[in-house]
């Protein structure tokens, strides 16, 4: 019995590796399929307006297809897997019970032992049968997590100097020297050897054209990214010192493409300071030109927005955006 361990050991490594690939593509052709059903539902009046819709089925049902071929040939390997390990058990207990027979005649071994080593080795088969289906089970599991893996063990946001600095921003801003390039694509340097200089109190716009930079500097200003070269001072201080929350505590955005979250406008704008009062939400509205629209729906700052909600027109969004941006405004520092 014990020599069928090495044969299980075999068909384990050559099924699993089948098996665990197999997971991993019908994995990802179930996300392939995912992103065109998203996409298409996202962007219906794309696809509607470009009279696309029968592109769009036959793209979806490709990839369910697949999906559906890849998940059915990994079942077989399962199944198959399953069955050699069943088929090598009983074809060892078989020969098992052919020795017994054979040595009980000769009288060498008592019926009873002859019976009890049956049903002992008869319990062992079966676990040993159990753990083929538990395996592929678990290498099905394994393929279809890995790139969930791939994302647990991506690293951090280096959290250096956790400890508050607590140094209020007055605004002043050096570049220096900064070159960057994004690390998707080393090959491209957006920035190359920009040196500019923004004092306090002063306002200052970036013009340029499309993919000049402009939101690459901003991004860099908010340290989603660090220079491959030079350095950005704030203050006099290197941006390096700074702890990356107390950085952007400081800083407020109103982002090219904007994203409302689904809730409330109330909830929307508040989310530049989740303390802030109605009233300083009121004053935000004012001030990004907001107000009015806001108060001519039935439901004011309680309307919903987003999926259950209302749809707001791009405009409304940005200025929706503004407003929640303007929190920080009295920290001198504000960037977009
Ligand atoms: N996350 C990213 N990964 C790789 N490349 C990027 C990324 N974001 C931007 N880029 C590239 O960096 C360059 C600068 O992009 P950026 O968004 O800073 O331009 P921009 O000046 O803000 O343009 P626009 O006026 O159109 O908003 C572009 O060539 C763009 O393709
Ligand atoms: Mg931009």
């Amino acid at each position: 019995m014990l020599a069928t361990v090495p044969l299980v050991a075999i068909l384990a490594v050559i099924f699993g590796k089948k098996i665990k690939k197999l997971s991993k593509q019908a994995q990802d052709a179930s996300a392939d399929s995912n992103t065109i059903l998203q996409e298409t539902l996202m962007g219906i009046k794309n696809v509607k307006s470009f009279t696309n819709e029968a592109f769009e089925i036959i793209r979806f049902n490709t990839t369910t297809e697949s999906i559906k071929n890849l998940s059915i040939r990994g079942a077989i390997f399962r199944g198959l897997f399953a069955a050699f390990i069943i088929i090598g058990m009983f074809g060892a207990v078989t020969i098992v019970i052919w020795q017994g027979v054979n040595m009980t005649n000769t009288g060498e071994l008592q019926m009873h032992d002859f019976i009890r080593f049956i049903l002992f080795t008869i319990f062992l088969g079966a676990s040993f049968g159990g753990i083929s289906s538990m395996f592929g089970t678990i290498q099905k599991a394994i393929g279809a997590t890995e790139r969930l893996m791939d994302l647990l063990d991506d690293t951090n946001e280096t959290q250096e100097n956790e400890t508050e600095f607590n140094h209020t921003l007055k605004g002043n801003v050096v570049f220096k020297d900064i070159n960057f390039h994004y690390e998707t694509r080393p090959d491209i340097n957006v920035i190359n050897n920009l040196n500019f200089e923004v004092k306090e109190g002063q306002t200052t716009a970036i013009v340029g054209p499309s993919g000049a930079g402009k939101s690459t500097i901003s991004s860099l200003l908010l340290r989603f990214y660090e220079p491959t070269k030079g350095s950005i001072l704030f203050d006099n201080i290197p941006s390096s010192d700074f702890n990356r929350r107390e950085l952007r505590n400081q800083m407020a955005i109103v982002p090219q493409e904007v994203l409302l979250f689904g809730g409330t406008i109330e909830e929307n704008i508040a989310y530049g300071n989740p303390k802030a009062s109605f009233e300083e939400i009121e004053n935000a509205a004012k001030q990004a030109n907001a107000y009015d629209f806001i108060t001519e729906f039935p439901e004011g700052f309680k309307t919903m927005v987003g999926d259950r909600g209302i749809q707001l027109s791009g405009g409304q969004k940005q200025r929706i955006a503004i407003a929640t941006g303007s929190f920080e405004k009295s920290k001198n520092f504000n960037t977009g």
